[in-house]
């Protein structure tokens, strides 16, 4: 049997688990979402959730992992085993949700590249190359544009997971996060500076709960599984190539943390702005490439910053897919003995690029979509993060719990040389069984009357 890949070292590990928590996720879809939802009551409900309900559940999908060293089907499958019921189809979900998400967010990752290369043009022309308006409005009116932004990204991505979990990437990681961190502060010391900050910062802190709807609590809920890429399998599949040492809870917690502190420095980065160029919180999926790219470009050295911006942001939109891809190579060379990790790499690159034809062309080809006023990218994000995306992980919590004994909880989770790990088993398993299944369901059936209404 081929060895499994594991981290030589800690760090390693967290790199790639943060980088692929970090993502489009949390500059991208989270300002959005907490516009679409009202602001204040709505952070504070995501951060409470992402905490309690996000952190234990990931903490759970790295104990998966490392305990069956197996990717997500096989260790659902053992689940059933053990438990003598079926919860193959829980692991197949989640794996069939990843490609499509992959799909998506391929497309997403394809605008970013875009602005990345509208900045590196305008070094050498003028910087009206990249006044906003027109250019994502021309993104936009050419889907074949953003069909093939889709491929170039694909196939980036599937270069990257044929080489393997160990190669390259971390390096790059270790670079380009800690400048991407700098650039981000920058621009959030420079954001403050505008006129609409006070207004912004009521918006975004004062919660005013009148401003949520029923779907809220669910829309909390998949924004917190999506950043976290909890219920993907994408953190089964990390926590198998986790070293014997390494402590699941405590790595969830980290990667949470940081996940957290993230989204709220990209809303605080982004609302001043977006607030200034309309003057209310913009809350459609194109809010971040209609207004930080024209204000980029505004500010001194912007040509040179929005080049370096859009740089780091595609990084962490790279290392975002690569977890996704990785999820079903891993997989696919799990369940099937025979298939190689370079030809699973190539395969599920093609089905994303067929599944991403969708999606790139929602605002040409089929611009005459619409369900509830949404166009056809839209939809498919509340079809896979409001509503698909919490049931597998429902599921996945349910196979879980069904299928480990509370012996077995506890051994893995408690560690003799961490007290925290005593203090905080009972609150885990107390989540694991009760809170969290019953807050998704509520989630899911507050939204289902907030949609029959
Ligand atoms: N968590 C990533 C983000 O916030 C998206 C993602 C989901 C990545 C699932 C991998 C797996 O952008
Ligand atoms: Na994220």
């Amino acid at each position: 049997m081929a060895k499994r890949g594991s981290w030589r070292t800690r760090f390693g590990f967290y790199l790639l688990a943060i980088g692929s928590a970090c993502g489009l996720g949390n500059l991208w879809r989270f300002p959005y979402v907490v516009g679409e939802n009202g602001g204040g009551a709505f952070i504070l409900i995501y951060v409470f959730m992402a905490l309690a309900i996000g952190a234990p559940m990931l903490i759970a999908e790295l104990i998966l992992g490392k305990n069956s060293r197996k990717s997500v089907i096989v260790a659902t499958q053992q689940l059933s085993t053990k438990a003598g019921k079926h919860f193959k189809w829980v692991g197949r979900f989640a794996v069939i949700l990843s490609i499509v998400v992959l799909s998506y967010y391929a497309v997403i990752s394809g605008w970013v590249l875009h602005f990345l290369t509208q900045f590196l043009v305008s070094l050498f022309s003028t910087p009206e190359v990249v006044t906003t308006k027109t250019n994502l409005a021309s993104l936009m009116s050419n889907g074949w544009l953003q069909f093939m932004l889709a491929s170039a990204h694909l196939l980036i991505t599937v270069v990257v997971v044929v080489k393997g979990v160990q190669e390259g990437l971390e390096k790059w990681i270790s670079y380009t996060m800690p400048l991407f961190a700098a650039l981000v502060i920058v621009l959030v010391v420079r954001s403050f500076s505008l006129p609409s900050t006070p207004e912004v910062l009521r918006f975004l802190f004062y919660p005013d709960f009148s401003k949520l709807n029923l779907a809220s609590l669910n829309h909390a809920l998949g924004h917190v599984f999506f950043t976290l890429s909890v219920g993907f399998g994408t953190m089964v599949t990390f926590g198998s190539y986790m070293r014997e040492e390494d402590h699941p809870p405590t790595a969830g917690f980290r990667v949470t943390l940081v996940d957290t502190a993230i989204s709220l420095i990209a809303v605080v980065m982004i609302f001043p702005v977006a607030f200034q160029a309309t003057n209310a919180p913009l809350t459609d999926p194109a809010l971040m490439f209609e207004v930080l790219p024209s204000y980029l470009i505004s500010i001194p050295g912007g040509a040179l910053f929005g080049l370096a911006f859009f740089a780091c942001l595609y990084m962490a939109a790279l290392n975002a897919s690569i977890g996704l891809l990785e999820v079903v190579v891993s997989n696919w060379v799990d369940v099937q003995k025979k298939m190689e990790r370079g030809s699973a790499s190539w395969y599920s690159g093609i089905i994303a690029l067929f599944l991403a034809t969708f999606p790139a062309l929602s605002s040409t080809l089929f611009a005459d979509f619409e369900v509830k006023g949404r166009s056809l990218i839209e939809s498919l994000d509340s079809l896979l993060i409001n509503w698909a995306l919490p049931i597998v992980a429902l599921g996945m919590l349910v196979a879980y719990n069904l299928g480990t004994s509370e012996k077995e909880k506890e051994l893995n989770f408690v560690d003799k040389d961490k007290f925290v790990s005593y203090t905080m088993y009972p609150h885990w398993l107390f989540t694991l069984k009760w809170a969290a299944p019953f807050v998704i369901g509520l989630g899911l059936i507050l939204q289902i009357i907030g949609a029959i209404l």
